[in-house]
């Protein structure tokens, strides 16, 4: 057996886990994530897509050992103080979720997608959840519904870039600050 330390969804758990252990099994068996499914174990269904460094991949073919020391996140992680992240919502919303059982991987594979491309085309979407077998939606709901979690991040920067900075809770700098920092203010004195 093997003691390794996986951080998973910022939390460290010391385990022991024999060199053939899959992370998905890992993560649901030994420590509870069972939002993690084992659809086929085999790479093709993509129900097990956690986060690993950002990046979402398989966790069925990744050997638990292997990600030792990096970052894993589940959908579980994706919560924060009891408030759903705007893909929970927009999936919520848009009956993205029928039976549920892709669900978990499917965020996952959103969240890599928006984390690194903030606008995809709707082709970049399809793309990006490509290896995630959805057996009730069609998919085109969910699509939609990581479309409109788009379309509410660009809202919400460009009602942030228009308010005043005071009102950002963004401190501005004293008459006196400025004039310490070796700058000169701008009636000229
Ligand atoms: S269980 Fe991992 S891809 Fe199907
Ligand atoms: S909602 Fe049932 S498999 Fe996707």
């Amino acid at each position: 057996m093997l003691n390794i330390v996986l951080n998973v969804n910022g939390t460290n758990y010391d385990i022991s886990v024999a060199p053939s252990d899959t992370l998905a099994r890992v993560l649901r068996e030994k420590l509870g994530f069972t939002e993690v499914k084992n659809g086929c174990e085999n790479g093709e269904c993509g129900s097990c897509t956690v986060l690993l460094d950002g990046k979402a991949i398989v966790s069925c073919l990744m050997l638990a050992a292997k990600a030792a020391g990096r970052e894993i996140m589940t959908s579980r992680g994706l919560a924060k103080a009891g408030k759903l992240h705007v893909l929970q919502e927009k999936f919520t919303e848009q009956d993205a979720i029928q039976c549920g059982y892709c669900t978990p991987g499917m965020l996952m594979s959103a969240k890599a997608l928006l984390d690194t491309n903030p606008h995809p085309t709707e082709e970049e979407i399809r793309m990006a959840i490509s290896g995630n077998l959805c057996r009730c939606t069609g998919y085109q709901q969910i699509v939609d519904a990581i479309e409109a979690t788009a379309r509410q991040r660009l809202l919400a920067c460009a009602l942030l870039s228009q308010t005043p900075a005071q009102d950002r809770g963004t401190k501005i700098p004293d008459r006196g600050a400025r004039e310490s920092d070796g700058r000169r203010s701008s009636n000229g004195d």
